[in-house]
């Protein structure tokens, strides 16, 4: 299997990981950029978010650069005002008995959902003849409630297209030589062998028990863990790890912004009531673990400006495969207007790292 630039898209009517929801502060608006669209975030006053198209329809002018008075916004050129919905509710400039049907200024709305402390939007198709509202769920981080919230959060940019992010975090060879360090591991190969399975717009490595690297440390986290890690489209991913008495979730979803540029967000849930002690730590491992990953992808991006062919292998790179079968194929599932058929098989992969 091959890939070149020109495999290079977007999937749109689909959910994506807009930001954790505490940086959308109550009566606040936030602009970010995704999948090259410029968009509004807001939290009205009452706690509600929303996102509308961050481009005002009279002049162009962005709606960020208005105000936001915690229940609708204005634009700062004219003063028109827009509804959390992207409804025209106000044209300061028309007379009392100059009336107009406002709803053709309209701006863009998104649909946006808050879920296990996450704000979530959904990306529909730019030709609004092939977008439709939401068929599929926002994945959820097994074990907790939505309203739950990580006990940690941390986001990093990465310089480069959403695939190479994606293909980068789930690459199972890529540790001993990225990873290396005092505090993860060291050159050292080791064979894995792991069972996955097909799940809803993904796949799924098996359930398994986790080997026994960190020996006698189980007492401490209530027995042997076992581990199961579960990736869905666009590009999210949750690793539980579970042990007779406690639950500790990953969740990292990516997020691409533009072309070449990409969030990564790296989440923790646990029910462990002494993993307060942890947060110090992880504060400086996670950032430390992402940018290993980064500083690659960025040392990728001088060879990729060659545009050469990206050969993937077997086993190791099956992951990888799947990802972009699994896109290919929920692009054209939403163009044909049919069921999305998984390209996964049931199998087992063996690989050293
Ligand atoms: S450009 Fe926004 S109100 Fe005129
Ligand atoms: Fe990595």
């Amino acid at each position: 299997m091959v890939f070149t630039a020109d495999d290079q898209f977007f999937l749109r009517n689909i959910w994506y990981h807009a930001m954790p929801s505490h940086e959308l502060k109550p009566g606040k608006m936030l602009a970010k950029t995704l999948l090259d669209e410029p968009i509004l975030f807001g939290r009205t006053r009452a706690g509600k978010p929303f996102a509308i198209k961050d481009i005002c329809p009279h002049r162009a002018v962005p709606l960020s650069c208005g105000w936001f008075n915690g229940e609708d916004v204005q634009c700062c050129y004219h003063g028109w005002r827009f509804d959390p919905a992207g409804k025209c509710v106000e044209i300061p400039s028309l007379m009392d008995d100059q009336k107009m049907d406002l709803s053709r200024f309209d701006v863009r709305g998104y649909d946006v959902r808050e879920v296990q402390g996450n704000v979530w939007i959904y990306i529909p198709d730019s030709d609004p003849k092939k977008a439709h509202p939401p068929n599929l769920d926002i994945p959820r981080v097994p074990g907790f409630s939505d309203d739950a919230k990580p006990a940690i959060s941390y986001t990093m940019r990465f310089p480069c297209f959403i695939d190479h992010a994606v293909v980068g975090l789930m690459d199972p060879a890529h540790s001993p030589f990225v990873h290396r360090s005092w505090w993860w591991r060291g050159a050292q190969l080791n064979p894995e062998i792991k069972w996955f399975d097909p799940s809803p717009y993904g796949f799924t490595m098996r359930r398994h028990t986790m080997p026994a690297t960190m020996g006698r440390g189980y007492w401490l986290i209530g027995g042997v863990p076992e581990n199961e890690i579960i990736f869905y489209l666009p590009g999210v991913r949750t690793e539980e790890t579970t042990t007779n008495k406690y639950r500790a979730v990953n969740l990292t979803t990516v997020t691409p912004l533009s072309e070449n540029e990409t969030d990564v967000t790296f989440e923790f849930y646990w029910d462990i009531p002494w993993g307060g002690v942890l947060k110090p730590f992880l504060h400086y491992l996670i950032p430390a673990f992402l940018g290993q990953d980064r500083d690659v992808v960025i040392k990728q991006q001088i060879g990729l400006k060659s545009e050469p062919i990206l050969r993937l292998i077997k086993d190791s790179d099956v992951l990888a495969r799947w990802y972009y079968q699994l896109k290919a194929e929920y692009r054209r599932s939403q163009a044909e207007n049919r069921e999305f058929v998984s390209p996964v098989k049931t199998q087992q992969l063996r690989w050293m790292a």
